[in-house]
């Protein structure tokens, strides 16, 4: 692989553990103001420095993030549909690689709509991006879209968008999570990383990020689930602990909670986390027992004095944190996981 296609993957995936958190924020694109991003800027700006990467369109990278933050870009490149149109699957791209790079993107993202009116647009569109993309080491993301019909995210449809996807030169791969996601994975020969969907109760979100992190996924490209909670930057740094960090569930939502007595609610909202009802329609919840009743029902306050209980994230490179005790998911494939193992120093210094 290229230098800079490898470079550009690792500011997305860190090397370390082949993961990464992408703050996604791109629904504008088809969704216009959408609820808590109807000015990008205020949602971005107090998330930014918890993210590895951000998906974005150029009109609010443009407007809305700061380019004196080093945040790696994940520009979205496809459009040309609402979600008052008629057929969401008829995309086209809308950006050129040209633009792409005086963007300084990291990476390319666009859409493919496997099944739908559109598939063979959208899976020509995809190949032509790579074409065009790798000519400057830039990485594609597809992104398995399935428009208004979200009952489609079975294993089964999601393999096949995924491996096909992949297939067409994709880089990395966007999906949804469902039951039986290692065979989404695992049937997928580059880094899977999953969408939040529509918003869920924290808890949930939290479950779906760590089944989604056990059965190999690569990471998150989140949107909703982070900035549409009450908590956005507890939420979005309970993710990334469960991401970077190997937390499993039970740590992450406590974190969460804990963090939210660090920060103010949003918009003077009412706090309402009690709902921590399991989503029968996921999988099943990790367990892990440690915590006691009495934190398990703690609910946030309004930001007290107290400490974090974790640092907070560090700005970019951000090394993995050595937590916790609980057994560690299984270790997700990367991008180079078809390569050979990491050689010994004196080999990889040459390389
Ligand atoms: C929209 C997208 C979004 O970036 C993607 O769905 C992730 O956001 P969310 O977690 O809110 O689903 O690609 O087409």
């Amino acid at each position: 692989m290229d230098w800079g296609l490898k470079n550009r993957i690792a500011n997305i995936l860190k090397p370390n553990n082949g993961r990464g958190v992408m703050l996604a924020v791109d629904h504008g694109y088809f969704l216009g103001p959408t609820e808590s991003l109807e000015v990008p800027r205020r949602t971005v700006a107090p998330l930014v420095k918890y993210c590895d990467s951000l998906m974005v369109t150029r009109g609010v990278v443009r407007t809305s993030v700061d380019p004196n933050h080093p945040v790696p870009i994940v520009l979205r490149v496809s459009g040309g549909t609402s979600i008052i149109g008629e057929d969401l699957s008829n995309e086209k791209i809308t950006t050129s690689v040209k633009d792409a790079i005086r963007i300084n993107a990291t990476a390319l993202a666009m859409s493919i709509f496997v099944g739908a009116k559109y598939e063979h647009n959208s899976l020509v569109n995809l190949g032509n991006l790579v074409n065009d993309a790798e000519e400057y080491g830039i990485p594609v993301l597809a992104v398995t879209a399935v428009g208004k019909e979200l009952e489609k995210r079975d294993a089964r449809y999601l393999s096949l968008s995924c491996r096909i996807a992949a297939e067409f030169g994709a880089h990395m791969v966007k999906t949804y999570f469902c039951d039986n996601f290692e065979k989404v994975v695992n049937s997928c020969p580059v880094p899977v990383i999953i969408a939040g969907g529509p918003k869920l109760p924290e808890r949930d979100a939290l479950a779906l990020t760590y089944n989604a992190i056990k059965a190999g996924a690569a990471g998150v490209d989140m949107g909703r689930n982070i900035w549409q909670s009450q908590y956005p930057i507890p939420m979005i740094r309970a993710v990334r602990a469960i991401v970077h960090s190997n937390y499993n569930l039970d740590q992450a939502y406590n974190l969460f909670k804990t963090l939210c007595k660090e920060y103010p609610l949003k918009n003077n909202q009412k706090p309402h986390l009690g709902n921590n009802t399991q989503n029968k329609n996921r999988p099943d919840q990790s367990k892990a027992p440690q915590q006691s009743q009495k934190t398990q029902q703690q609910q946030p306050q309004q930001p007290s004095q107290s400490k974090p209980q974790q640092p907070r994230p560090q700005q970019q490179p951000r090394p993995q944190q050595s937590k916790p005790q609980q057994p560690r998911p299984q270790q997700p494939k990367t991008q180079m996981k078809k390569q050979t193992p990491p050689a010994p120093p004196a080999a990889q210094a040459t390389q």
